[in-house]
């Protein structure tokens, strides 16, 4: 199997969300927000944030299908906005997993903008500046990681691994470092 070493802990995780909810809390707007969520992989981090923030809020979904099988996002996004729920003149909160070349997020926040939002913030978990290929930085981050592919946690390669509970680097040539039972 071409798992790497775990680079976040589930615990290191729980801890840092918990700061984000309090950095958050801080942060945005008073009164219900609207969180809309990029699909799959930041469901798992969505669900935890949202539920430490501790306040009114309402999901909508977006999905962005830039990565074929591979590891590598190319240019064009595409975008399906159906069950993003109503934005205009709403609080809005965009959650993604993950800010890599930046095409992503830079979709789904002028989508999202150009539905009239009365506020917008972008929350990712993770963030990997060393990839950027467009100008975008998230208003909040969890935690800033090498250029490694990462899996666990939601994310997926292939849409395999998104269960395990720990953030771990996916390394098909490297060494083989997964526990073996007995
Ligand atoms: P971007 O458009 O290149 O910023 O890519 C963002 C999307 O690519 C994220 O929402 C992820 O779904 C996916 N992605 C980028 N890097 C990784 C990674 O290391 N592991 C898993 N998915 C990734
Ligand atoms: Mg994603």
């Amino acid at each position: 199997m071409p798992l790497g070493e775990t680079l976040i802990s589930e615990s290191e995780i729980r801890a840092r969300i918990r700061e984000l909810a309090r950095e958050l809390q801080a942060a945005l707007p008073p009164g219900p927000l609207h969180c809309v969520v990029v699909l799959k992989s930041a469901i798992f981090f969505a669900v935890d944030l949202v539920r430490s923030l501790g306040r009114e809020a309402t999901l909508g979904f977006i999905s962005a299908a830039s990565y074929g099988e591979g590891t590598e996002s190319g240019g064009q996004v595409r975008l399906g906005l159906e069950a993003a729920g109503r934005v205009e003149g709403r609080h809005v909160f965009l959650i993604d997993d993950i800010l890599d070349t930046g095409h992503t997020l830079l979709a789904a926040r002028e989508a999202l903008r150009g539905l009239r939002p009365a506020s917008l913030r972008t929350c990712v978990l993770l963030d990997k500046p060393s990839r950027r290929r467009v100008k975008i930085e998230a208003d909040h981050a969890g935690f800033t990681i090498e250029d490694v592919f990462v899996v666990g946690y939601g994310l997926d390669c292939a849409e395999a691994y998104r269960t395990l509970p720990d953030i771990r680097a996916y390394r098909p040539d490297g060494p083989d470092t997964e526990e073996k039972p007995g």
